[in-house]
């Protein structure tokens, strides 16, 4: 958009846009954000703010063509882009393209569509595919990737098309197998209820990654859980049970015979617009409880209600993962479960490794460049 006019007082520069939006510049922030105040091949700021005068005074501001002229009383003059001032408004963020609005869904994802489905081979090959894989696992929080080879590695090359994988104490990558000596509940035959993975970490793994090599036992379904739809009808049903699940931590513990990592943290985390932006539950690692002993009974009548909402078909899509397949989710929003299997009528593989959320989120903002806007 272009400047319709300029407005300059010592402290301030106001534009006028061109659709009449009137949006004040304090001089701080101008000189603060002066493009020659940033490295000219890193475009990091070496500018000091304290050598600065705590209220640089403007002298002029003018337009011309793409920039906006600023001279200040030290002598400094400053060429703005416009670009950057329309881009960057003071009072409103500068738009993102990783930021991708979350769809909640219920059972019904199960009908019409269906959890989205792309092709390896595709996602592999070309930036567009990847990058309608990455905005619809983004949306949805979940799809499925199929046409894999059967090779350990294969998901993991997929997942790396997003970012660097997140390393765990379960290893760069993990092998989800019945195991004769399991630390983890996912290392058995066990029904696992709906959950996250590893609430007891400070920042749980963000996109989680389940290839299946092999499926071939009886049992072992995989069934999946928007937790922000939990959560959202947990907030109208029961506002009091919501209340207590975001602001009252809990202890989460995984122990071994080499690692003791120890979280205390809310299930259900808002950011500061009270939007839900994490879930964090598995019944299995949540320590005990520690509210003081008048609020056991109160949270523990949330925590139920919360629990029944992952016993609830009417939120859950579930289906059986075949070799060549893999399962794509964000952990600190997706609950997923998988039900009992008999290891002794066949073999079950997954192979597992998780990209945080801030990487997944760079990649999107490389794919989109030259399309939008950016700094
Ligand atoms: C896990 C897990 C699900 C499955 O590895 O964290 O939940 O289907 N596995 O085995
Ligand atoms: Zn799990």
């Amino acid at each position: 958009m272009k400047p319709h006019r300029l407005e300059v007082l010592p402290d301030t520069l106001t534009v006028i846009w061109e659709d009449l939006e009137s949006i004040i510049y304090p001089s701080i922030w101008l000189r603060d954000n002066c493009p020659s105040g940033l490295h000219p091949q890193t475009r990091e700021r070496l500018l000091d703010l304290l050598e600065l005068d705590p209220a640089p005074q403007l002298l002029l501001g003018e337009l011309h063509g793409e920039t906006i002229r600023l001279e200040y009383a030290d002598g400094h003059v400053s060429q703005m882009p416009v670009a950057l001032l329309d881009r960057h408004r003071p009072g409103q963020p500068a738009e993102d393209p990783a930021a991708i609005a979350p769809t909640p869904w219920r059972a019904e994802l199960s009908a019409g569509a269906g959890v989205p489905r792309f092709a390896a081979g595709q996602v592999l090959a070309s930036d567009e595919a990847l990058e309608d894989w990455m905005r619809q696992t983004a949306r949805i929080g979940l799809s499925l990737i199929t046409g894999l080879d059967n090779r350990i590695e294969a998901g993991v090359e997929l997942a790396e098309r997003i970012g660097f994988l997140r390393e765990t104490n379960f290893g760069r990558t993990f092998e989800v197998i019945s195991m004769p000596d399991p630390n983890n509940l996912a290392y058995t035959a066990e029904h696992l209820q709906l959950h996250t993975d590893l609430p007891n970490h400070e920042t749980p793994p963000g996109y989680q990654f389940l290839h299946c090599l092999a499926n071939e036992a009886t049992g072992g379904g995989s069934f999946f859980a928007d937790g922000f739809a939990l959560a959202e009808d947990l907030r109208s049903e029961d506002p009091e049970a919501f209340r207590l699940l975001s602001e009252v931590p809990i202890p989460f513990r995984f122990h071994d015979a080499t690692a003791d990592i120890r979280l205390r943290a809310p299930i259900i985390t808002l950011d500061r617009a009270g939007d839900v932006v994490e879930v964090r539950y598995s019944a299995f690692i949540a320590g005990m409880f520690d509210m003081p002993a008048e609020q056991i009974p109160l949270y523990y009548r949330a925590y139920r209600a919360f629990m029944t909402k992952t016993r609830d078909p009417g939120y859950r899509v579930a289906f059986r993962l075949e070799p060549g397949e893999m399962v794509v989710f964000d952990n600190r929003r997706i609950l997923h479960g998988r039900e009992a299997f008999d290891p002794g009528s066949g073999f079950r593989h997954l192979h597992g490794c998780y990209v945080d959320r801030g990487e997944f989120a760079s990649r999107l903002r490389i794919l989109a460049r030259g399309r939008s806007a950016q700094d």
